[in-house]
């Protein structure tokens, strides 16, 4: 089978796709045949050699950290999941990357635990296109942060990956959306249900008055937007691209008004069958920028790291 694969760390060019072994379901797994994998900003700072202390250096290693396809075995130990089921999925943590195989190939052995099946309201790219998204979204904002009906909710980063899926699941959840990204993404961001916009070029913290719950999806300025949450507002986090946010999100427990909460890696066993319910019922979408077949991952890569993406972009595998 073929799979998308670095042999050296680097830029969309150390990308390949390589000739590899179908690899068997093990105990707890299910083997996937892949349509479509989706690039988010983990697999960038993987191929580019950021995560190294996570992966390792030993190469090669595989790329892509989500998949939508179908069932095409079954290992061991696994419960109601089945050969033919369409799902969707993704790779628990940074640790497994450290491994050749990764999920924008052909077929991916996945953990069971963080498989279900796929919402029967998006096709296979737009299902890949919102998986990680929607999970961390979701998570965030309904299980972390609680979101109530008529709390004003601040969505940093609106029109990306995490944050057009935030959007859409703030206002599910009965919030009063306010959608902070660049100006090109007003009309995006209020299509997606943002009830008010405003422009990160031009906007400074104070000037957007006080929000319940704030989603950052930016990793920068952390403190300076925490002081715009209301008495008993929740902040939450999800960007680490920079060590300063990092360091910023563990010294918020220790000083100033309010832990900014976070969360990484693999979803908690099972999480995704409620995201599939969720997604179904309240009609969520995807953002997709642009679909490339696996034989174009490269370009894949490289239009990943250019200016204007909106959405996320997808890696199709022909059947
Ligand atoms: N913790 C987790 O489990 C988890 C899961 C998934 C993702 N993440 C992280 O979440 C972050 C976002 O991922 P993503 O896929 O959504 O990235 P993305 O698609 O690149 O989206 C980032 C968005 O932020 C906007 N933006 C940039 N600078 C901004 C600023 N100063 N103020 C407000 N908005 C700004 C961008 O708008 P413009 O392009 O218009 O500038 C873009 O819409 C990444 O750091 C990723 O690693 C974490």
């Amino acid at each position: 089978m073929r799979t998308a694969q670095i042999t050296r760390f680097g830029d969309w060019r150390a990308v390949q796709v390589a000739e590899t072994t179908v690899p068997a379901a093990a105990a707890g797994e299910v083997l996937v045949r892949v349509s479509a994998s989706s690039l988010n900003a983990v697999d960038a700072a993987h191929r580019a050699g950021q995560l190294a202390v996570l992966t390792g250096r030993r190469l090669p290693q595989g790329l892509g950290i989500d998949v939508v396809g179908t069932v095409d075995g079954v290992g061991a130990d696994v419960r109601g999941l089945e050969v033919g089921d369409r799902v969707w999925g993704i790779r628990a943590g940074a640790f497994s990357m450290k491994n050749a195989r990764g999920m924008t190939a052909e077929y991916a052995a996945v953990d069971a635990r963080h498989v279900a099946r796929a919402p029967e309201s998006l096709d296979d790219v737009q299902a890949a296109a919102l998986v990680v998204g929607g999970y961390t979204s979701l998570r965030a904002l309904r299980d972390v942060a609680r979101v109530q009906p008529g709390e004003r909710v601040l969505v940093r980063g609106g029109t990306g990956g995490v944050g057009s899926a935030a959007v859409q699941i703030a206002a599910a959840l009965g919030g009063r959306v306010a959608v902070l990204a660049s100006a090109r993404g007003e009309e995006l961001a209020r299509s997606l249900g943002a009830h008010e916009f405003f422009d990160y070029a031009t906007t400074a913290p104070a000037s957007v008055g006080f929000a319940d719950v704030i989603l950052d999806t930016v990793g920068t300025d952390l403190l300076a937007w925490r002081r715009v949450l209301s008495p008993g507002g929740r902040m939450v986090g999800v960007a680490f691209d920079s060590l300063a946010g990092l360091a910023t999100i563990a010294a918020s427990s220790v000083f100033g008004r309010g832990r900014i909460r976070t969360f990484a890696g693999e979803p908690p066993a099972g999480y995704l069958n409620g995201l599939t319910s969720f997604v179904d019922t309240h009609s969520i979408r995807a953002l997709v920028h642009e679909t490339f077949p696996l034989e174009r991952v490269q370009d894949a890569h490289r239009a990943f790291t250019a200016p204007g993406l909106r959405g996320k972009i997808v890696v199709t595998t022909a059947p």
